[in-house]
């Protein structure tokens, strides 16, 4: 058994109360301006004030002082929803996009999800394996330590089974906790272009099965959407999904309000995602099932929409999380302070909004908050150092890390450089 103290730290996490946390709660951490932090082996065994600490364990022999020199200490963050798991980037649509092409219409044209199954199609599993370790170790450095990361650039069973193998290997060579989930029915293939319904049934018959039995994927996702599936399709995969024993979340009213926050809330699904059109109805229906609502506002800013309405969410008691969406097309970015920075001034959430947006809510859209997400004890010990005064530096230093440290299981396992010497002075 080893212990560490991390001392002299500001530290702020959300409290789990065994729920997503929502409402007014959300804008509360718990907070400790001289803080401290004990850590045996790999899990949480005390948090507190320091002085507190140190007097409840004046019998106890410690084996190691780490002095976090005032820094912030916050649990490392959650990102619960990503596309990680690709062949190649899409640079080229990147540049029709910002000449005004939308970005439904460049995946009418055949491009856009439908050009990543291609290059998905034709490369090893080693080499999207190693693309997405290279994803996941910068998230890392930026103080991720558990992502979420969907197939759905394969759309045939071998393909899926592909990428769900890919990210289960990627995640093998990182400290990170990585969850897999199967977005089989992430967009038409050319091939069932007007026979959508069939495509489901080979997801619910063939694919399905065939996830099920590889053993990687605890979570089934669906792309319901105008042109792609729609809400009552959702329903039949997703319950198929459920009959299985997988978690289920959709990508619901992205641009179109279809009503799929309406149908995650019947499901009781872990999560709704995206949600930019969703109706005030249906965004009621969430908050009385309890179902999370994970925000995306690098899409938005990348689509340049509208951002969701986090505000009206939050008030009428809907747990918010938040989640980079890191894929080739939509937002490209692995970066969860950047998400915290847009959350804030974009969406209008405060900093304890975002921070527990995502931590704890987005570790409970992804069915890991038993083990990640807050500073309670008991949890693992994965947390990071933080430049600054308060968690609001991630939106106030617009463009930088302000990440010095990632702890991940009590280990020290990324730091960027720091602008500071360890007294914190300039
Ligand atoms: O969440 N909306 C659908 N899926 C992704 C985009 C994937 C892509 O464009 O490659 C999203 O935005
Ligand atoms: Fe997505």
């Amino acid at each position: 058994m080893n212990t560490t103290l991390f001392h002299n730290a500001r530290i702020y996490t959300p409290v789990d109360p065994g729920t997503p946390v929502s409402g007014a709660d959300q804008d509360s951490l718990l907070h400790f301006e001289n803080g401290a932090l004990l850590v045996e082996d790999s899990k949480i065994k005390d948090i507190g004030d320091e002085q507190t600490l140190r007097e409840r364990y004046t019998n106890t022999s410690i084996d190691n002082e780490v002095d976090c020199h005032s820094r912030c200490l916050i649990p490392g963050f959650v990102d619960p929803h990503t596309h990680m798991c690709f062949a190649e980037l899409r640079e080229d649509e990147f540049a029709l996009r910002i000449e005004g092409v939308p970005y439904l219409d460049i995946l009418a044209r055949g491009g856009g999800i439908l050009s990543s199954v291609r290059s998905v199609a034709v490369v090893e599993v080693e080499h999207l394996a190693q693309n997405t370790r290279n994803l996941m170790l910068r998230a890392l450095a930026l103080g991720t330590t558990t992502l979420e990361v969907k197939s759905g650039y394969g759309l045939d069973t071998a393909n899926e089974l592909k990428m769900l193998e890919a990210i289960s290997m990627a995640a093998a060579v990182t400290p990170l906790d990585v969850v897999p989930t199967f977005l089989g029915a992430h967009a038409i293939p050319q091939e069932y272009r007007d026979k959508s319904d069939d495509f489901i049934t080979l997801v619910i018959e063939e694919m399905l099965p065939a996830v099920k039995n590889q053993g990687i994927a605890a979570q089934c996702d669906i792309f319901c959407e105008k042109g792609v599936f729609s809400v009552e399709q959702g329903k039949r995969l997703l319950t198929a999904a459920q009959q299985l024993g997988f978690g289920v979340k959709l990508h619901a009213d992205e641009v179109h309000d279809l009503g799929g926050a309406g149908l995650a809330a019947e499901l009781q699904a872990l999560s709704a995602d995206h949600l930019l059109a969703a109706s005030e109805e249906n965004i009621s229906a969430m908050a009385e099932a309890g179902v999370v609502a994970t925000l995306l506002p690098a899409t938005a800013y990348s689509l340049r929409e509208d951002y969701a309405p986090a505000r009206r969410m939050i008030e009428k008691n809907v747990p918010v999380a938040l989640a980079t969406d890191c894929n080739p097309g939509s937002s490209y970015t692995e970066s969860m302070p950047f998400i915290i920075g847009l959350a804030v001034l974009n969406m209008r959430m405060s900093p304890a909004e975002a921070l527990i947006g995502a931590t704890l809510n987005a570790a409970y859209a992804i069915g890991m908050e038993k083990r990640v997400g807050s500073l309670d004890i008991g949890k693992q010990a994965d947390f990071i150092l933080l430049e600054g005064k308060s968690p609001a530096i991630l939106a106030y230093h617009a463009g930088a890390s302000m990440v010095t440290k990632v702890y991940k299981r009590g280990e020290c396992v990324a730091g960027a450089t720091s602008s500071f010497n360890d007294e914190g002075k300039i």
